[in-house]
C-alpha cells in the first residue's frame, strides 16, 4: 500500500536536494570535478569551501546522481552533474544559480503570503522583476544566461517544426539573447531577423548573433514593448514573454504587436500551455514561479490564450506542440 505521506515528504526533501544542487552550482564543483575525480578535501580547497560541510553536500549529490563515489571520500562527476559545468552546451549552472538567487529564493519562500494577499511579496520588497535585474547586473546576466539554457531545447524545435518558408522578416519581441531567433535564421535563409529587447539586453544578443555568424541578417532594436515594437514585419515571435504579465498588460503588448505588423502578418507565441488535467506538467512549476515573481504573470491554457489574443484583434489559428511541454501558438489578424 502506498504511503499517503510519501508525496509530502518527497516535496519537503526536494528543498534539501535543491539546496545541495545550488551549492554545487555556486561553488563551481562541476568545473573542478570535470578535470578528474577528487577527494572532498581537495575539492573543498579548489572551491574555497569548508571540507566537512562540502562532504555532506557531496553525499546528498551522490544520492541524486550528480556525482558518484569512486573511493573513500572520492567523487567523480556524472553525465547529469556535467550539465552544470560552466562550459557545458546550454549549461544549467546559471539556471540553478538564478533559482537560488537571494531575491528569487525570497519570492519562492513568500508564496503563501503572495497567495493570501493577492500581490507578489517579491515585487513588494524588490520592485518589478525586470527592474530588479537592471539594478543587480550580476543577477541580470545570470537571468539572460538562464533564459538561453532554458530555451535551447525548444529553439531547434521552433526552427524545425514551424513553416517559415513564407516569412521575410521575423521580429523576436523581447527575444533576450536571441538564441531562438538564431536557430530560425540558421535554418531558414529566406528570413531576416530583428531582435527587440530592453536596451541593456541588446549587447548580449549582438554578441550571440556575431558568434553564430548571423549578424548581417539581423537588426537590433532596444526599447519598451509597452510603448511600441518595430513596425512593418510579417512575423512577430514572443517566446516566454506573455506569461510574465497580467491579462491587461499582455493585451497591451499584443495590441502594440498588432498595430506594428503587416496586414498579412502573423504572431507566434512560444509558451508552456497548461493542460486541462491534474497531471504533473512543467507549466505548473513555471506558473508558481510566475506567481512568486510577478504576481499576475501566469501560464495559461489554450482557451485562455485564445481569449487574450481576441482582445488584441488577433485570432488563434494553430497550436503546434513542441517537445518539453511548450507550444507554438500561431495567431492571425482578425
Ligand atoms: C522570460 S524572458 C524571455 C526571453 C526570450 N524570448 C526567450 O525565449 O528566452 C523575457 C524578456 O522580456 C524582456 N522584457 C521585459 N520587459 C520588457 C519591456 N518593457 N520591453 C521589452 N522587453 C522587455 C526581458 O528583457 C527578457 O529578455
Amino acid at each position: 500500500m502506498s504511503d499517503p505521506q510519501g508525496p509530502v515528504w518527497d516535496a519537503i526533501g526536494g528543498v534539501s536536494r535543491f539546496a545541495a544542487l545550488a551549492t554545487m552550482a555556486e561553488l563551481g564543483c562541476a568545473d573542478h570535478l570535470a578535470e578528474e575525480p577528487l577527494n572532498v578535501e581537495e575539492l573543498a580547497r579548489r572551491c574555497g569551501a569548508h571540507a566537512p560541510s562540502l562532504g555532506r553536500v557531496l553525499r546528498q549529490l551522490a544520492s541524486m546522481g550528480m556525482v558518484r563515489t569512486v573511493g573513500p571520500g572520492v567523487y567523480e562527476l556524472t553525465e547529469a552533474g556535467a550539465t552544470l559545468r560552466t562550459d557545458a552546451p546550454a549549461s544549467l549552472r546559471p539556471a540553478v544559480r538564478m533559482i537560488a538567487e537571494t531575491g528569487f529564493w525570497y519570492g519562492m519562500g513568500t508564496v503563501p503570503r503572495t497567495v493570501r494577499e493577492g500581490r507578489s511579496a517579491f515585487v513588494e520588497r524588490f520592485g518589478p522583476l525586470y527592474g530588479y535585474l537592471k539594478e543587480n547586473p550580476g543577477a541580470g546576466r545570470l537571468f539572460d544566461d538562464y533564459m538561453v539554457a532554458r530555451a535551447t531545447p525548444f529553439a531547434e524545435a521552433v526552427a524545425g517544426r514551424y513553416d517559415f518558408s513564407g516569412v521575410r522578416t521575423l521580429v523576436d519581441v523581447a527575444g533576450g539573447r536571441g538564441h531562438v531567433l538564431a536557430a530560425v535564421l540558421k535554418r531558414h535563409s529566406n528570413v531576416r531577423g530583428v531582435l527587440f529587447d530592453q536596451e541593456e539586453v541588446v549587447p548580449g544578443a549582438r554578441t550571440l548573433m556575431a558568434e553564430a555568424g548571423l549578424e548581417d541578417r539581423c537588426g537590433f532594436v532596444g526599447g519598451d514593448f509597452f510603448v511600441s515594437v518595430p513596425a512593418g514585419a510579417d512575423a512577430y515571435m514572443l517566446g516566454s514573454v506573455i506569461h510574465n504579465w497580467s491579462d491587461e498588460d499582455a493585451v497591451r503588448i499584443l495590441c502594440n504587436v498588432r498595430d506594428a505588423m503587416a496586414e498579412d502578418g502573423r504572431v507566434l507565441l512560444v509558451e508552456f500551455v497548461v493542460p486541462d488535467d491534474d497531471g504533473r506538467h512543467i507549466s505548473k512549476d513555471v506558473d508558481i514561479r510566475m506567481l512568486a515573481l510577478f504576481g499576475e504573470g501566469m501560464e495559461r491554457s489554450t482557451s485562455e490564450y485564445g481569449e487574450l489574443l481576441g482582445k488584441a484583434g488577433l485570432r488563434l489559428s494553430r497550436q503546434i506542440g513542441l517537445t518539453g511541454g511548450s507550444s507554438i501558438i500561431e495567431a492571425l489578424p482578425v
